[in-house]
Order: C-alpha cells, then sequence, then structure tokens
C-alpha cells in the first residue's frame, strides 16, 4: 500500500499533466465539423463553446433535466452525458437544425401556436423529444406523449400545453 506522502504526489502530478486531446470529425444538422477536443468534453460542451450552437442548455449537467436534448441517429439523448470524441459517425441534431430552411418545423409551429413555452429554457429539448416521437409514430397516444416528454422537465409548467400541441400534431 502506497505511503500518504507518495499517492498525494502521484495524485498531483496526475493533475498537472495536460489533458488529452482529440482530433474528432461530427455530423451536425447535415453538416460535418472537425473539432479538436480534450478526450473529456461533453458534447453539449462542444456543440455550445466550440461550434457556438447554442440551442441545447446547460441545465443539471448531470442526466436529470433534459435541457441539453439533442437527437443521435433519431434517438432522443443528453448531450451533458454524452463524450464528444464517441460521437464520430452518428448523425447528431440539434435544435438549429429543424429551422435550418428558414422554416420552423411543423413540431415548432405548434408549439408556438399552443403557446407551450414559457422562459423557454426546456424548449429545444422539448421540441427535440418531440420530433423523435412523431418521425416514428405520426399517430402518438396522450399516453406515448407523456412518455415520449418525460425525461425533459420544465420548471414553468408548461406541460398540459406542450401536451395540446402534440395532441394536435398527432390530429387530435
Ligand atoms: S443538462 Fe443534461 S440532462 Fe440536464
Ligand atoms: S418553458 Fe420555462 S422551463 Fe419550460
Amino acid at each position: 500500500m502506497p505511503d500518504q506522502t507518495t499517492a498525494r504526489s502521484t495524485q498531483a502530478s496526475s493533475l498537472d499533466e495536460p489533458t488529452a486531446r482529440r482530433q474528432t470529425r461530427l455530423t451536425i444538422n447535415g453538416a460535418d465539423y472537425r473539432v479538436d477536443v480534450e478526450t473529456r468534453a461533453t458534447l453539449l460542451d462542444t456543440l455550445r463553446d466550440d461550434l457556438g450552437l447554442t440551442g441545447a442548455k446547460l441545465g443539471c449537467d448531470m442526466g436529470q433535466c433534459g435541457a441539453c436534448t439533442v437527437l443521435v441517429d433519431g434517438e432522443p439523448m443528453y448531450s451533458c452525458l454524452l463524450l464528444t470524441v464517441e460521437q464520430q459517425g452518428r448523425a447528431i441534431t440539434t435544435i438549429e437544425g429543424l429551422a435550418a430552411s428558414g422554416e420552423l418545423d411543423p413540431i415548432q409551429r405548434a408549439m408556438v401556436e399552443h403557446d407551450a413555452l414559457q422562459c423557454g429554457f426546456c424548449t429545444p429539448g422539448q421540441a427535440l423529444a418531440m420530433k423523435a416521437l412523431f418521425d416514428r409514430q405520426p399517430h402518438p397516444s396522450d399516453d406515448e406523449i407523456d412518455r415520449a416528454l418525460a425525461g425533459n422537465l420544465c420548471r414553468c409548467g408548461a406541460y398540459v400545453k406542450l401536451r395540446a400541441a402534440a395532441r394536435a400534431l398527432a390530429g387530435r
């Protein structure tokens, strides 16, 4: 067992070591990016700090609120829990990708028409969670809507209106 002096000096030297970096190619909203990132960088940090894609929000930073939601190969994921270096070869969609042509996506239009937001902090994540749902199930039940949005918290309590927007999209 190392004595405490050895353990402390080992820890100090590892803290002094430069953090490993890696060139990583990302495909975001259909465009290719090459970034030089620390291997510990989260996808959320890379999107916001390196690429200026600030639609994904930093809330809890621990996989509990959904504010950082992006789509990875069509599935909603918490980008605060994903390492950037592990996202090569995956198709990432951020909220910026939904209105890339300058026109709001039908999901976004429905959210606006039903006033399904207040402060807007959770809104990008809610929209992407909803997009993932409607891409795989165009006519979801109320239960499916609730389950699809369950991972995205809204501190303003816009749930009733979010559900109204989703029901309208589902044709009800
Ligand atoms: S910031 Fe990622 S889940 Fe809250
Ligand atoms: S609209 Fe404010 S947190 Fe959802």
